[in-house]
């Protein structure tokens, strides 16, 4: 399949995990791919893995908390590429086993800085782009812990609550523009943020005894849905919270 080919694609915290699997899923689809990540040697790794797959990438070393690094990550993958199609706000940061009370203040910061605040700066420099082009797809990474609660997660789950929100509030402002913005939340997922998780009994039996696909996530699952929501196939969808979760929540 090559439904996103000649698109330029921003993703970001795609040095790792789900956000790494989806730009190596954008790059095989044909589009033009900027991998964003504070994490620089990670982020050159995932460009690496893409142009040794006769694909196309960029690194753009980014910390998508600091507006004037989101301005240049979008102004970057324009001058690129040309265009700016497709964002990706999947970065995040938080800190696990807060709940409010154990939660600083600097925590509690930070986790809204890059967490929500980074998906605001990447919608905010990203549409003006993505209107003068003709249109576009954003979709943001949310979680289930947006949705339901999550044992001692609290500053995360606010502001996956946040993105939830802020995915309609574009989808509604923009869609007369061309901008669709769609959301998805996945349950447990392996990646290198989850190990810890998967190695604490107590967490991994209330993530898992309600799977009813009977396995934990792997990062092309997300991916799968991030894709789908980022093409012409979702074109009747906007403003929605995709779950991708084994059926956990309506457990
Ligand atoms: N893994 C899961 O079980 C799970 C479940 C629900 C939601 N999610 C969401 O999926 C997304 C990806 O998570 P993952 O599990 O792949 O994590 P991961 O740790 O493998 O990848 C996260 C990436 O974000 C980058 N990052 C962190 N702070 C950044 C910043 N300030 N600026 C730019 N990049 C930054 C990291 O360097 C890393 O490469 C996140 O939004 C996460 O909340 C994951």
């Amino acid at each position: 399949m090559t439904r996103f080919a000649g698109s330029s694609v921003i993703i970001t915290g795609a040095a790792s995990g789900i956000g790494r699997e989806t730009a190596l899923r954008f790059a095989r689809e044909g589009a033009l791919v900027t991998v964003a990540d504070r994490d620089e040697a990670g982020a050159r790794g995932t460009v690496d893995a893409i142009t040794g797959d006769g694909g196309t990438a960029r690194a753009s070393v980014t910390d998508v908390a600091e507006r004037t690094e989101v301005r240049a990550m979008v102004e970057g993958a324009v001058a690129a590429y040309g265009r700016l199609d497709v964002l990706h706000n999947n970065a995040y940061w938080a800190p696990l086993n807060r709940a409010v009370a154990d939660t600083s203040e600097e925590e509690w910061s930070r986790t809204i800085a890059v967490t929500l605040t980074g998906v605001f700066l990447g919608c905010k420099f990203a549409i003006p782009h993505m209107v003068a082009g003709g249109g576009g797809a954003i979709v943001n990474t949310a979680s289930t812990a947006a949705l339901a609660a999550t044992p001692a997660f609290a500053a995360y789950a606010a502001a996956k609550g946040g993105v939830v929100a802020l995915t309609r509030s574009v989808a509604f402002d923009y869609g007369r523009r061309g901008i669709r913005c769609n959301a998805v939340a996945p349950g447990l997922v392996r990646t290198p943020a989850t190990e810890p998780v998967f190695r604490d009994p107590e967490r991994m039996r209330f993530l898992t005894e309600k799977l009813l696909v009977g396995r934990a996530g792997e990062p092309g699952d997300i991916a799968a849905a991030v894709l789908f929501l980022a093409s012409a196939e979702a074109g009747f969808m906007t403003g929605q919270t995709m779950v991708v979760d084994g059926g956990r929540l309506i457990a």
